[in-house]
């Protein structure tokens, strides 16, 4: 058992790998999209290790995600194979579609389009994945209620009847003759891996795992000999043999040794994770990762450096060393980093730097009220979630900005009845309407008086605003004042009894 990635992130709700072995996860509760490789270090307990950039466009970040699938079928358009495509359940109901290709060490994406959308405010895809024919089925939850057990666990409008599975088909071309793979004979099994549909290969492996060693290497072998070296799937071929004879624990070892000095960076790539977990069954593995370490290509010499994070510390930062000689661009640099101090044992976490905590303006009392309203702003479900670490909101999935907004720095009883009882309709920040078909979370029931205060304080003076601290004592007030009312507050209900200031 190892922790592949210990990152700073909630759930983990889609993981998706690319015809080379790279994956890639939606981070859920946050927008982002990002390669797993560079955060898969060895971690050191209680600490998350860097994390990449994300792969998601700005103006097409959506949250919350469930599922996550690349476009890998001949059914669908060949300039469509290789994209990711990404479910949304609030605010955008619905698929996105993103490119995603070869940038530096890493990756860039840009959207392509919205593969399906719904006016159906109850429509919730949650997971998809390409079937056999090469069709995408896409799993609709379709639940009233969704959200951080914010909703009572036997409120009746929790729905436990329906849900729909919906397929998508590409008309104009036809559906792919699904390939045999359960019950198939090994030599059917192995043609089956030089197939374009990733996910028939990846049943495919998984079968062959479960059959005979002896004679699907028998017949593995025969098969490698039997591939055309011109045909340009040739090192992919030859990967996909790697992995079956990974995947049954006896990883070949001149079928390795080609693909570490394969002609595309991807094979050597793949080559060098297969070379990081098989140390135990190969013996010159340090030797072949101080090789890898001295790649021409970035994404090669960035899995020997995670791969040297998992080794004694002197062998480790010998492939590091190597590593060094050879520019890092931005995926490689806190990897790198990160890796080097915990072999040479000297990590030492970074001191949490907040400008009010070192503004004399401010008492020790405030400054501690400050970083508890700081926690419970960043905690999962709480503000954070929604409004972003930056307080700069998400336009496309209907989160309000709460940096420069006239809600949080103006009249503080109507600031705190907001968060008491959460929020819901049309409403206008900044200037900018939004549709409030996603409610603000009530938090009257989660947060006592001393909490509420605290994380208002934090956002009255974080994200470049500086207005008064709200006291427990007022939201005690507004707490007792509003105890019989029912419900999210509207827009308009708010500014009845508290019009916005004049400027
Ligand atoms: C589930 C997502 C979500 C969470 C979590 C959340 N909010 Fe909101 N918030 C919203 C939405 C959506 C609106 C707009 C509501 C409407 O349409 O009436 C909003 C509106 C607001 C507003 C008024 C508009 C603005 O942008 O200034 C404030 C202030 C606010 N939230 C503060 C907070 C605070 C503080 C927390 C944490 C204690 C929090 N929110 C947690 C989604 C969320």
């Amino acid at each position: 058992m190892e922790r592949t990635a210990q990152l700073s992130i909630p759930n983990p709700w889609g993981i998706a790998f690319d015809a080379w072995g790279q994956h890639i996860f939606a981070e859920t509760s946050g927008p982002d999209v990002r390669w797993m490789m560079p955060g898969s270090i060895k971690p050191v307990y209680g600490v998350a290790s860097p994390i990449s950039p994300t792969l998601v466009e700005e103006k097409h970040m959506v949250r919350p995600t469930s599922g996550l699938e690349y476009v890998y079928s001949s059914h669908f358009p060949a300039e469509m194979q290789g994209d990711f495509l990404i479910n949304n359940v609030i605010g955008f109901l619905g698929t996105k579609q993103h490119q995603l290709t070869d940038d530096g060490t890493g990756f860039k994406s840009i959207h392509r389009q919205d593969l399906m959308q719904s006016s159906d405010p109850n429509f919730r895809p949650v997971d998809m994945e390409f079937a056999p024919d090469g069709s995408l089925y896409i799993a609709d939850w379709h639940n009233m209620l969704i959200g951080h057990m914010q909703h009572n666990a036997r409120d009746p409008l929790r729905d436990h009847v329906h849900g729909r599975i919906y397929r998508v088909t590409y008309p104009s071309k036809s559906l792919v003759a699904p390939a045999k793979v359960d019950g198939a004979s090994i030599n059917t099994l192995l043609d089956n891996l030089r197939l374009p549909e990733y996910r028939t290969r990846y049943r495919t492996r998984r079968e062959l795992r479960g059959r005979n060693d002896k004679e699907v290497l028998t017949a593995l072998n025969a098969w490698v000999k039997d591939l055309d070296k011109n045909d340009t799937a040739y090192e992919h071929n030859l990967l996909e043999a790697l992995w079956v004879t990974w995947g049954l624990n006896k990883v070949d070892k001149d079928v390795l040794n080609s693909l570490l000095g394969a002609k595309d960076f991807r094979a050597r790539a793949a080559a060098v994770r297969a070379l990081r977990y098989n140390g135990h069954r190969i013996t010159n593995q340090l030797e072949l990762l101080q090789k890898a370490a001295a790649d021409e290509h970035g994404r090669v010499r960035l899995e020997a450096i995670v791969a040297a994070s998992w080794l004694d510390k002197e062998d480790g930062l010998s492939i590091l060393k190597i590593a060094s000689l050879k520019p890092m661009d931005v995926w490689m640099k806190d990897t790198y980093e990160r890796a080097f101090v915990y072999l040479n044992g000297t990590y030492k976490p970074k001191e949490n730097r907040e400008e009010i905590l070192t503004d004399p303006k401010f008492t020790a009392a405030e400054k501690e009220i400050f970083k508890k309203g700081k926690e419970i702003y960043l905690r999962d479900g709480f503000c954070a979630t929604c409004h972003q670490k930056n307080g700069l909101g998400l336009q496309s999935s209907g989160f309000p900005p709460l940096s420069g907004s006239e809600w949080v720095n103006q009249n503080s009883e109507r600031l705190i009845k907001l968060t008491l009882k959460g929020m819901y309709g049309p409403i206008k920040v900044k200037g900018a309407n939004y549709p409030g078909q996603v409610p603000m979370t009530p938090y009257g029931g989660m947060l006592k008086d001393d909490e509420i205060a605290a994380v208002l304080s934090y956002v009255r003076n974080s994200f470049g605003n500086k207005t008064s601290f709200v006291l427990p004592e007022e939201v005690k007030v507004i707490r007792e004042k509003i105890k019989n009312k029912k419900g999210f507050y509207t827009s308009e209900e708010l500014l009845k009894d508290h019009p916005h200031e004049k400027k």
